[in-house]
């Protein structure tokens, strides 16, 4: 079974931001697989880099979108966004130190820290674009 499910909850109304949280949680549920087959310590590594860079890749359309669309709460999900970074660069760095993974523990800890972006700050954007392009 997949780590995280797809919800409809989850779409923000705008289809290029859409296709990338689906292609995210698709990456992240891979990792999970992955390591569920016995995946070797540089593979979990290299997917984590690959997981990073598509997350930052990510993280600047949406802010492109926010700008654009002149969204008031740019500053605040900004924030998150780099908290979130800051975050997964610390898990990052743990793996490189430890030399090791904890599958469980990295698992669950992709899985909160996408979920609970995806259902706050991201789910303000799809009450925000309907507003938008209903006005
Ligand atoms: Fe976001
Ligand atoms: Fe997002």
């Amino acid at each position: 079974m997949s780590l995280i499910e797809w919800k409809e909850a989850y779409s923000v109304g705008v289809a290029e931001v859409d296709l990338e949280h689906r292609g995210l949680i698709d990456l992240i549920n891979d990792l999970h697989a992955l390591m569920g087959k016995g995946a070797t310590y540089e593979k979990v590594v290299d997917t984590l880099g690959e997981i990073y860079a598509q997350i930052s890749a990510h993280f600047a359309l949406e802010e492109k979108f926010m700008r654009t669309s002149r969204y008031a709460g740019y500053s605040s999900h900004k924030e998150n966004h780099e908290e979130l970074l800051d975050e997964l660069r610390d898990i990052m760095d743990r793996v490189e130190d430890d030399g090791s993974f904890e599958e469980q523990r990295l698992s669950a800890e992709l899985e909160r820290w996408f979920t609970v972006h995806f259902s706050t700050h991201d789910a303000k954007l799809h009450g925000f674009e309907q507003k938008h392009q209903s006005s």
